[in-house]
């Protein structure tokens, strides 16, 4: 098939950027998007321009870097989806692609596609962590029961990939979903309990002090989540969060 791609360069943080139109001949619908970026990139390569930085690194929808706004949407128009596991049979002959940056003030763009997403590390290092006693003579995991129930939901927490496509989504550019993922992995679970009374509550300042907004309960995160966290994950980080408050 051919594209029209409409492709967001910036050459630095500081430096304006600006859409630049490409034009792409022979892609394969099997294809997946980030190939066809290959194809771009060769392209540019061989007649001397520079190609389109953008970050990737499992191309299986594990590490959460192929963070890319294609046609108004974070990962494109397939739901449950990656950019890295979207093909190009999801497009047709002759389309025009727009392929932005994830845009939010605490994402700031290095260069092209690619954006600065350590605040999320920097939330994370502020309690999303549990301590482990490393002294020899550890208690077997299984000798701690875990109703089926919180296992599951605790699993399912814990497959956010920490991508950003929840604040590229959300019109506040709230980091909600991800930080009540990454809190109710932990609250679920026995490990989580020796932390939990600052867990939300380190956490909710980290993400504050990054710059990320609040949650006025749209739903948008939800719907383009690529691993589908659910919003009563948000509920459980204000539970945990008010109950690190008054029961400290
Ligand atoms: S909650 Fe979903 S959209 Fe947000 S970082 Fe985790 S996997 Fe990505
Ligand atoms: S490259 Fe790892 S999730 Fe897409």
């Amino acid at each position: 098939m051919n594209l029209n791609l409409k492709v967001w360069r910036q050459n630095s943080p500081d430096e304006k950027g600006q859409m630049v139109d490409y034009q792409l001949e022979g892609i394969s619908e099997h294809m997946s998007f980030l190939e066809m970026m290959d194809v771009l990139n060769q392209k540019l390569i061989n007649s001397g321009e520079r190609p389109v930085a953008f970050d990737h690194d499992c191309r299986e929808g594990i590490c959460g870097s192929c963070s890319m706004f294609i046609n108004g949407e974070a990962h494109g128009p397939v739901k449950g989806t990656t950019t890295c596991q979207l093909h190009m049979r999801s497009f047709k002959d002759g389309d025009t692609i727009f392929i932005e940056p994830f845009r939010a003030n605490a994402f700031p763009v290095i260069k092209d596609l690619v954006i600065d997403r350590s605040a999320f590390d920097r939330i994370q290092h502020s309690g999303g962590y549990i301590s482990v006693n490393t002294s020899g003579n550890t208690q077997d995991a299984n000798a701690t029961p875990i109703p089926k129930e919180n296992a599951d939901l605790a699993m399912d927490a814990a497959t956010c990939i920490g991508c950003g496509a929840c604040v590229a989504t959300c019109k506040n550019s709230s980091a909600m979903l991800f930080v009540g993922a990454k809190i109710s992995q932990y609250a679920l679970l026995p490990q989580g309990q020796v932390e939990a009374k600052d867990r939300a509550q380190n956490m909710v300042a980290q993400m504050d002090a990054e710059g990320f907004g609040n949650c006025t309960n749209t739903g948008a995160c939800e719907v383009e989540c690529p691993k589908g966290i659910s919003l009563s994950n948000i509920a459980r980080m204000n539970r945990e969060f008010l109950d690190g408050s008054i029961t400290k």
